[in-house]
């Protein structure tokens, strides 16, 4: 994988780089919430101007349907981009058609621009490969180098991510070798006790990396909504919390596998429960309920760990020498349910554990929290990508960087 000191080595003065990034941040109406995934890509686009390139910094943001949609526009993160860099930032109202082509022309040696969200046009994520290449043939006419740097994306085999880099040279920016670099130390060589905390909301999306998790790690913690089909899976009625009825012999199948493996699986042994889901609009105080695990109330919904639990898990991550984090353990985004995620955050910063803090919603929460992002290991841009990295998968995005 040829990499961005190599590219700079090379000389990119006058050249139309294309920066691939992932500036996917979660937005309140145009407001930026949390900047992290700009901040991380932000050398590899000032180190590109500084060389004299003439920059074009594309990315998808949220799910639009391939049509343009001013709810998912990227010219807040374009701006943002600007106050960051310190400098003018160009924003293109489209990718490929004339508004964009004219913004690259406009570019001198050294000038950056934003192109408008690549899932406005239905190419970039097709299914079918003529439509994406087809996208990426346009793409590839706004720039004469290419850079993957958006780890966020990278396992999405979409037009910008894996079609595109196939018809321009290209390297990986500095963000995507460090995402690797750190993955990397949690598949090879890992430092023991290796401890997982997996939350978030849904068992399904976490069931490959649990998988293989139980061939690597010593201890799996379970928070957040999926935490709510183990504890059914295990014999508790769960009242009406969030529920994957249909996970649940496959989660019975793990637990047994991990009794066999002599992996520890920790599941909540009390929780938060209150009748409905907060107002996280009004942040009304929602006046929560703790209930130990054997008696959750029919009509209540598990929404946060429980004390009990907080102090258990910061007891198994105390010890452990390498520790993954992906997803929340509650609705942190409402203040009486985010203890269970706080807990976890210090347990990890109060460990000597070398800590990967693993994507999206994880990584918004311990800044949205006001943890100090330099306390932990690393905390990847990455959700989707870290967790496939982790199951062994071949990412798109990262092949394609490859050859
Ligand atoms: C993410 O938020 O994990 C990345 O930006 C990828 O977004 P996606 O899941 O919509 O492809």
């Amino acid at each position: 994988m040829k990499t961005i000191d190599e590219l700079l080595d090379e000389g990119v003065a006058g050249k139309r780089v294309f920066v691939r990034a992932d500036l996917n941040v979660p937005l309140d109406g145009t407001t930026i919430t949390d900047d992290g995934r700009i901040r991380a890509v932000l050398p590899t686009v000032a180190r590109l101007a500084e060389a004299g390139a003439r920059v074009i910094v594309a990315s998808h943001l949220g799910r639009p349907k391939g049509a343009p949609d001013p709810a998912f526009s990227l010219a807040p993160a374009a701006a943002r981009l600007g106050e960051l860099l310190g400098a003018d930032v160009a924003f293109a109202t489209d990718t490929v058609g004339d508004p964009a082509k004219a913004v690259v022309a406009g570019l001198g040696d050294g000038q950056v621009a934003v192109i408008e969200n690549l899932r406005f046009n239905a190419g970039e994520t097709s299914k079918d490969d003529a439509e994406r290449g087809t996208f990426a043939d346009r793409l590839a006419g706004l720039a004469d180098l290419y850079v993957g740097d958006g780890f966020g994306a990278v396992h999405r085999k979409h037009a910008s991510v894996f079609d595109l880099p196939a018809r321009l040279p290209h390297a990986a920016g500095g963000l995507i070798a460090t995402e690797v670099g750190v993955l990397k130390k949690l598949t090879e060589d890992v430092k023991r006790p290796y401890a997982v905390v997996l939350g978030g909301a849904k068992v399904s999306d976490k069931l490959g990396v649990i998988d293989h998790l139980l061939e690597k790690a010593d201890r799996i913690l379970i928070g957040g909504g999926m935490a709510y089909t183990f504890l059914k899976a295990q014999g508790h009625e769960v009242g009406a919390s969030l529920l994957q009825e249909d996970q649940i012999p496959a989660v019975q199948e793990y637990l047994k596998r991990a009794g066999e493996r002599g992996v520890e699986f920790v599941l909540p042994v009390d929780v938060l429960v209150a009748p409905s889901f907060p107002d996280l609009k009004t942040k009304a105080p929602a006046n929560p309920e703790t209930v130990t695990v054997d008696v959750i109330p029919a009509d209540a919904m598990g929404l946060d760990n429980g004390p009990e639990t907080n102090r258990l898990y910061a007891s198994k991550l105390a010890d452990a020498a390498t520790v993954f984090w992906n997803g929340p353990m509650g609705v942190f985004e409402h203040p009486d349910y985010a203890e269970g995620t706080r807990a976890v955050a210090q347990a990890l910063i109060d460990s000597d554990a070398f800590t990967v803090v693993g994507g999206g919603d994880s990584a918004a929460a311990v800044r949205i929290l006001g943890f100090d992002e330099n306390a932990f290991g690393h905390i990847s841009t990455g959700g989707g990508a870290s967790l496939e990295y982790l199951e062994g998968k071949t990412l798109p995005g990262l092949a394609a960087l490859e050859d």
